[in-house]
């Protein structure tokens, strides 16, 4: 395994669009994935996109909780606020396809590894359903709220060569990571899932 070289915002193979893969399941996939893992681990990040590393493949790697049970539901745990969790399971998606189930927007921080030392409060689709394969070609399909959805949103915006910041309605909330915290102390709003991706 390998820590791969982040590409940071104006490099042009952060502004295209990825490739589809044509076979998910090849040793040198595998490897890719093996290194974006090693890659993100390193940069302290929650998601990692293979444009990143400047691969032009539709991959994309995050840490995200799991699908909600029913148990889950039962017990009142099912709620919009999805906090990101750094244990959470890692999900490998190629060739991902996101569909919007709710156009409802919801405002968030996100940073990127691409775009180092920023935050911006981004508007992103609140649920979604997502779906692609793994590395063993078997179909991944979820849905998603909360955080889990915008992290979602924000690695397949790589594989369209969109970075956040060209998501956000208003550049006055695109602060340096140190400033956050001005923010905050005048807005009651939380920005501590706020992780790079
Ligand atoms: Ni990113």
């Amino acid at each position: 395994m390998a820590i791969l070289k982040i590409a940071r915002m104006g490099h042009p193979i952060l502004a295209r669009k990825a490739n589809p893969v044509a076979d998910p399941t090849t040793p040198e996939i595998k490897r890719l994935v093996a290194d974006m893992i090693e890659t993100m681990i390193d940069a302290d990040g929650a998601g990692l996109a293979a444009p990143q590393v400047h691969v032009p493949l539709q991959v994309v790697i995050f840490q995200a909780p799991s699908d909600r049970t029913a148990a889950d539901r039962a017990e009142g745990n099912l709620s919009e606020e999805e906090h990101y969790d750094h244990t959470a399971p890692l999900t490998v998606l190629i060739n991902p396809v996101i569909e919007i189930l709710d156009p409802a927007v919801e405002e968030g921080w996100e940073g990127c590894l691409s775009v180092p030392g920023l935050r911006g409060l981004v508007g992103r689709a609140s649920h979604i359903r997502y779906s692609g394969v793994d590395t063993t070609g078997r179909k991944v399909q979820r849905v998603a709220r909360g955080f889990h959805a915008r992290v979602v949103q924000h690695e397949c915006d790589h594989l369209e060569g969109v970075l956040y910041p060209s998501r956000m309605q208003d550049l006055s909330k695109l602060l340096f990571e140190s400033e956050v915290h001005h923010w905050l102390a005048k807005n009651d709003a939380h920005a501590e899932a706020a992780d790079q991706t």
